[in-house]
């Protein structure tokens, strides 16, 4: 990389960043402040998360996980629209972290958010146990190099995630992923989730075969063998 470009990304873009003012959004009546460069789509496509849910009857969850929350647009409004009784986030960006800090601040919901700066699942401390976890992770292994909101190499976030999160999941809990087929198709998952002890119990959505534009879809994933609850048979 030359001089100025190294200038102009490592200086001038991130001075540019931290001066542009936050945007506020209001997701079931919690109110988030975050910055535009930490939005992943979960303010948009990701709310559809919420009918979704909805639509397979869902009971409220006792403990609901995001990963890679960013600003947790899809946890929030799952805790505020009383999809969950308490929330539980994390992300690798501590830009993303100190929002979802702020968020829990001005909503005083200290008792029922915690919030963990972590990369995937590393930090999270051993006592965690969830009922659901959900995510818009990032969706491509071959484009957007450098953009940690886009980018996964090599499948290696999506891999460890799998391989990390059996221990955290309860014997009945239910991971619902929202995977993009612009970049990757159920199968590109499956054996990556089954070699973790983990297997799918539904898809929505998936269109078989990668898209010109972006088509979202869910994947429901539970620990093999379980028996799942009846909203995700
Ligand atoms: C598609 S964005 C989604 C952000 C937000 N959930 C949304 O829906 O707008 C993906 C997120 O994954 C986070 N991320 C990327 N790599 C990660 C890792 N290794 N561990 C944890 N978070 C990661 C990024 O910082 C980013 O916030």
């Amino acid at each position: 990389m030359g001089l100025v470009k190294k200038i102009e990304n490592k200086i001038v873009r991130p001075a540019l960043r931290w001066a542009r003012p936050a945007k506020r959004v209001t997701l079931g009546g919690i109110t988030i402040e975050y910055k535009a460069e930490l939005d992943g789509g979960g303010i948009e496509f990701g709310q559809d998360f919420i009918p979704f849910l909805r639509s397979r009857n869902m009971p409220k969850q006792q403990r609901a996980f995001e990963w890679c929350s960013g600003p947790a647009f899809i946890g929030f409004s799952l805790l505020g629209n009383g999809l969950c009784e308490t929330l539980c986030l994390a992300d690798i960006n501590p830009a993303a972290v100190d929002s979802c800090r702020g968020t829990v601040r001005q909503n005083r919901l200290e008792n029922s958010v915690s919030v963990y700066h972590s990369n995937n699942l590393q930090s999270i401390p051993e006592s965690e146990r969830w009922d659901l976890v959900v995510s818009n992770p990032p969706h491509f292994v071959d484009q957007y190099e450098g953009d940690i909101r886009a980018h996964d190499p090599g499948w290696n976030i999506h891999r460890e995630f799998f391989s990390t999160v059996p221990q955290y999941l309860k014997d009945d809990g239910v991971i619902v992923l929202q995977e993009n087929n612009r970049g990757s198709t159920v199968e590109t998952f499956r054996e990556m989730i089954e070699h973790a002890g983990l297997e799918i119990t539904f898809t929505h959505g998936d269109s078989k075969e990668l898209t010109a534009t972006s088509e979202f879809f869910f994947i429901g994933i539970v620990k093999k063998g379980a028996s799942p609850p009846k909203w995700a048979k």
